[in-house]
C-alpha cells in the first residue's frame, strides 16, 4: 500500500531546513498523482531565456534502476527508491526551433510580440557567444530544476539525495543517449520515502564563504 500523501505541504523555509540527503529508501511507491505534481513543480523552475535546456528522465523500471545504480558506483539509493530523476542538459537547446516556447509566452500573455521578436534573435546570438560554455549554461538550468524537485519533494513528505557519483557515459547508455554527444548529465536525484533519518552535518560559518561587496570581507 502506498503511504498516505502529506496533505499539508511544508512551507519553503521548513522544507529547506528539514531536507537531508537520504542514503537509504524504503521501496514504497510514490502515488502517481504525487509524482505528477513533483514533475510539474520541477519544470516550473526558471531557465535562461525560458529555453528549459533540461531533459529529465524518470528511471522507474527495476532493470533500468539496477543498470543506473551500476553506472553510479553501485550506490543503492537508486535501487531502493521507487524513482530516480536523471537531469540531463542539452547544450543545443537554444539553437533548436524556439517556436513552442515563444508561442507559449504569447499565449499566456507573459510576452508581447516585441519580446518574442527580440528573443528570436537574442537567444541564438547569446548561444553563439557561449561557445564551449554552452554545456555549463545548460547544466545550470538542469541543476536549478533539480533543486526545485528536491525542495518540492521535501515539502510533500518525500526524501531525496542529489548524486554526483556516476560515470557520465554509462548513465547516458542507460537512458538511451549514447548517440547524442552533446547531451550532458547534470545530476541524479533518487526520490522516495526515507528508511532512516540522517543528521545535518552542519555548514561552515558565514565568515569562511559569505562576503559583503568583495570576497574576503566577511558577512557578520
Ligand atoms: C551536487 C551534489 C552531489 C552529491 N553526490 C552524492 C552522491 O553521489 N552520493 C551520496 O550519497 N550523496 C551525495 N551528495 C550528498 C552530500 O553528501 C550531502 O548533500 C552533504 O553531505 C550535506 O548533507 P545534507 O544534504 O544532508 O545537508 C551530493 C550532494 C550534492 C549537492
Amino acid at each position: 500500500m502506498s503511504p498516505i500523501i502529506q496533505t499539508q505541504a511544508l512551507d519553503v523555509p521548513s522544507a529547506i531546513i528539514k531536507r537531508r540527503s537520504i542514503k537509504t529508501f524504503t521501496t514504497d511507491p510514490i502515488a502517481p498523482e504525487l509524482l505528477k505534481q513533483l514533475v510539474e513543480l520541477t519544470v516550473a523552475a526558471p531557465s535562461s531565456f525560458n529555453v528549459q535546456a533540461w531533459q529529465i528522465i524518470l528511471v522507474q523500471d527495476e532493470a533500468q534502476k539496477a543498470a543506473l545504480s551500476a553506472a553510479s558506483w553501485n550506490q543503492q539509493q537508486i535501487v531502493q527508491a521507487p524513482v530516480t530523476f536523471v537531469f540531463a542538459a542539452d547544450p543545443t537547446a537554444g539553437e533548436k526551433d524556439l517556436t513552442p516556447i515563444l508561442e507559449k509566452g504569447l499565449e499566456t500573455g507573459a510576452w508581447n510580440e516585441g519580446t518574442v521578436n527580440y528573443f528570436k534573435n537574442a537567444v541564438p546570438q547569446f548561444q553563439a557567444t557561449l561557445g564551449d560554455k554552452r554545456r555549463e549554461y545548460a547544466i545550470k538550468d538542469a541543476i536549478i530544476a533539480a533543486t526545485h524537485l528536491v525542495l518540492a519533494a521535501e515539502s510533500l513528505g518525500l526524501s531525496t539525495c542529489f548524486m554526483n557519483g556516476w560515470v557520465e557515459d554509462k548513465v547516458k547508455e542507460v537512458i538511451g543517449a549514447s548517440d547524442n554527444p552533446d547531451l550532458a548529465i547534470a545530476v541524479l536525484v533518487p526520490v522516495g520515502y526515507a528508511a532512516e533519518p540522517r543528521l545535518n552535518p552542519g555548514r561552515l560559518p558565514f565568515s569562511s564563504n559569505v562576503s559583503v561587496d568583495r570576497i574576503g570581507n566577511p558577512y557578520q
